[in-house]
């Protein structure tokens, strides 16, 4: 009997030393707490506004982890570059569509005469043609950049977005060249006939006979046109200056030139973009026997007439029309 009661004591105590061990234990974890004396990453962000340490590399800007111009360009990234290329994309992208549907497509006035001016040589429409497809292909590149982790992935998935995205980013900087190319031909090729005249304001004043129903004189390019024209130089050439320092980083700026030279690039191309939908549209459904221009290279004098007449008339006197003028 007094054996059992002893088995029984024993087991009792047994249970309630380990029910103590339990409590005692839990406190034990809460009580020490292992990075108590170290500061955080996050105290030092509030505090200092970066995270730097010591490295023994000579290579100094790598001691910097966090810097609040870091932080900021990260926001203009994800949050700002996303809102400017929104609005002005689609945008311009609602602006031809309402112009379409008031405007419809400029017609050629009295139909085709039949009779044809060489408008762009084959050189010319190949560089027109090697920039354009660059241009595109660039574009679409660019835009996955910006818009293709909020939009794509979601869609298709990561394994397809990071293959699509890693052959992306091989075409924007391999295509920066025979673009930059193009962008230098063509500041050279036309130069000549993009200096802006008086013509120029009177053709402008008017509504460039696109907005209106007027048509008024203009040379070989009108004053839209050579805005176009100032816009590829101009922003073709920061586009590519700003893009080849992202493509060689560090070799002629520090992080705050980086950053600068992203968010440059960034608006350019966007912008750059939203244009250049304007430009295609003129040069396709928004205007009849415009594409041809640049398709065949050869223009009908009627469509000339309207559009170019002080260059149908300058083409007209070296004899350059060419066909027989329609029966009276
Ligand atoms: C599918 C895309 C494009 C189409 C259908 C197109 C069409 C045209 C056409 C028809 C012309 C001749 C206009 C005329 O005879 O008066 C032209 C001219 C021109 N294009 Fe394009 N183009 C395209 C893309 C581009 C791109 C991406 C660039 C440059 C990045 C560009 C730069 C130019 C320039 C500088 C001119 C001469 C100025 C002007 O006519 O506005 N084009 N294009």
């Amino acid at each position: 009997m007094l054996a059992r009661i002893r088995i029984i004591f024993g087991a009792l105590a047994l249970v309630g030393l380990m029910a103590l061990a339990v409590p005692a234990g839990a406190q034990q974890s809460t009580a020490v707490n292992p990075t108590a004396s170290s500061v955080k990453e996050q105290q030092l962000l509030q505090r200092l506004q970066r995270v730097e340490g010591r490295i023994t590399i000579p290579d100094e800007k790598a001691s910097v982890l966090i810097q609040p111009e870091g932080r900021d360009w990260r926001r203009f990234h994800n949050v700002t570059l996303r809102w400017i290329g929104a609005i002005v994309i689609l945008g311009m992208l609602v602006v031809l569509v309402v112009f379409y549907l008031w405007r419809g497509m400029v017609r050629i006035e009295g139909g085709r005469s039949g009779r044809t001016i060489v408008r762009f040589t084959a050189v010319e429409r190949f560089v027109h043609w090697m920039t354009a497809s660059c241009f595109i292909i660039l574009a679409l590149s660019g835009l996955n950049i910006t818009f293709g982790k909020a939009l794509l992935l979601p869609l298709v998935g990561p394994s397809a977005f990071s293959t699509w995205s890693e052959m992306a980013k091989y075409a924007h900087n391999y295509l920066s060249f025979p673009f930059t190319l193009g962008v230098v031909l063509i500041f050279l090729m036309w130069i000549a006939w993009n200096l802006p005249t008086f013509t120029d304001f009177k053709w402008l004043a008017q509504g460039g006979g696109i907005v209106g129903s007027k048509h008024p004189p203009a040379g070989r390019f009108n004053a839209g046109q050579k805005a176009i024209y100032w816009i590829v130089v101009l922003g073709g050439g920061a586009a590519a200056v700003t893009g080849y320092l992202l493509m060689f980083p560090f070799y002629a700026t520090d992080i705050a030139g980086m950053q600068l030279a992203q968010m440059v690039h960034g608006v350019v191309g966007l912008v750059f973009i939203a244009i250049m939908l304007a430009h295609i549209y003129i040069g396709t459904i928004g205007m009849q026997g415009a594409f041809q221009a640049m398709g065949r290279g050869e223009v009908d004098a009627n469509w000339a007439r309207q559009h170019h007449s002080l260059w149908l008339e300058k083409q007209a006197k070296k004899g350059r029309v060419r066909g027989a003028a329609p029966a009276e």
